[in-house]
């Protein structure tokens, strides 16, 4: 099958790619992307020159670059990760999520809607989405698929705008879609600007850790291989319109995750007394309109798809901080740029 993976330059999207091309290696892969800041074709080197992989540069604002990638490669299937995905660049430029997320999904449905006309039910069109779009939780409770939306930041909001989007493709023109919701993914490749990745690269360089106003707010977090099963089974075996809360039953508070990575971190980089990772934690005025938490409820995808996390968190969080460790090059590279300037204005602005 000739797959289309939007945004496969990205975190969860080169991590995608390096499993699919191993579990399915009959599968052509186009990997469509226009390399933002987040996206990374390094991420990609080990299959650069595979066979059945393909980079296609393109931006899914201009409808012209999506048809000429549908055209040139005939694309059969979709599974669109593209966006722009970290919240607190939402609050600086929310247009830019709205362009991507919102417009770019509309212009990738309706080429993929063009280009399928006659069998649009026989193509699978897989979209990726966030659990926050149904908003923030108080102290108990899960996000179901039932939840309604209650998207809170511009990200969480675009995000909502594409998977209503994505809904309404399968029910007006049977569009054969499927919409997964996941919880914070952590990983290898993923961009040191969201907290896991920011607070191991702080720690290796003895910057501040900044922890947003006290540190209570709660995530769910999930190893990025273990969402790359679920993607990979809801594309295979789900059936056309549904959707799938995906997640790791793996809550931690801010300040607890920090400082467990902290204490891994004084470990193997023998840290102690004032040298200790703690001691960097700095606590930060708090992002506007913070999320308290998100929980989700996995029980559809692990009873229907029979889905489960592999990896535990001890597992998949030593990998992580190993991976980056072993990777400082990498760090330093997709940091050069861009990310000097977001920085100063994130942290050293407010
Ligand atoms: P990322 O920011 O690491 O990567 C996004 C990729 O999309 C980059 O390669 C970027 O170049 C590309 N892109 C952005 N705008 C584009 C455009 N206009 N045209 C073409 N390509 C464009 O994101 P990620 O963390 O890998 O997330 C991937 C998807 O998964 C997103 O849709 C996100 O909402 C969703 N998601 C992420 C998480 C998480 O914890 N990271 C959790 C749940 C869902
Ligand atoms: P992040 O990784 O940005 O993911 P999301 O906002 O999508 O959940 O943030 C995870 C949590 O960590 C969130 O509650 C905000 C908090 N956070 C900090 O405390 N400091 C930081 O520098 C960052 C980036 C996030």
């Amino acid at each position: 099958m000739k797959i289309m993976i939007t945004g496969g330059a990205g975190f969860i999207g080169s991590n995608l790619i390096l499993s699919w091309l191993e579990n399915h290696p009959e599968d052509i892969l186009v990997n469509f992307d226009c390399l933002t800041y987040a996206g990374n074709l390094a991420n990609l080197k080990e299959i650069e020159n595979h066979s059945n992989y393909h980079f296609y540069k393109g931006d899914l604002r201009l409808p012209k670059d999506i048809e000429a990638a549908f055209e040139k490669y005939q694309i059969e299937a979709v599974i669109h990760l593209a966006a722009e995905s970290h919240v607190d660049r939402s609050i600086l430029t929310p247009d830019q999520f709205i362009q991507t997320n919102i417009v770019g999904t509309f212009n990738l449905l309706e080429t993929a809607k063009h280009f399928w006309q006659t069998e649009l039910s026989k193509h699978r069109f897989l979209h990726v989405s966030t659990d926050e779009v149904y908003g923030s939780l108080g102290e108990s409770g899960y996000f179901q698929e039932t939840t309604p939306y209650r998207p809170n930041s511009p990200y969480s909001a675009s995000k909502a705008g594409s998977d209503h989007l994505v809904r309404a493709y399968y029910h007006t023109y049977g569009m054969n879609t499927i919409i997964t919701n996941c919880s914070n993914n952590y990983g290898p490749y993923q961009f040191p600007e969201k907290l896991i990745p920011l607070l191991i690269k702080n720690c290796m360089e003895q910057k501040p850790i900044p922890v947003y106003g006290n540190g209570s707010n709660i995530r769910d977090w999930l190893y990025v291989k273990d969402h790359c099963c679920a993607i990979d089974l809801a594309f295979h075996k789900a059936s056309a319109g549904e959707t799938y809360n995906i997640g790791g039953l793996n809550e931690w508070k801010n300040i607890d995750i920090v400082r467990y990575i902290c204490r891994y971190l004084d470990e193997k980089l023998n840290r102690s007394g004032d040298n200790s990772c703690q001691q960097l934690i700095t606590f930060v005025k708090d992002r506007p309109g913070h999320d308290q938490r998100y929980a989700i409820d996995a029980s559809k995808i692990q009873q229907t798809l029979s889905w489960q996390p592999e990896f535990s968190f001890e597992i998949g969080i030593q990998e992580t901080i190993n991976w980056y460790l072993d990777h400082q090059a990498w760090v330093a590279q997709v940091t050069s740029g861009e990310y000097q300037k977001y920085y100063i204005q994130q942290y050293e602005k407010r």
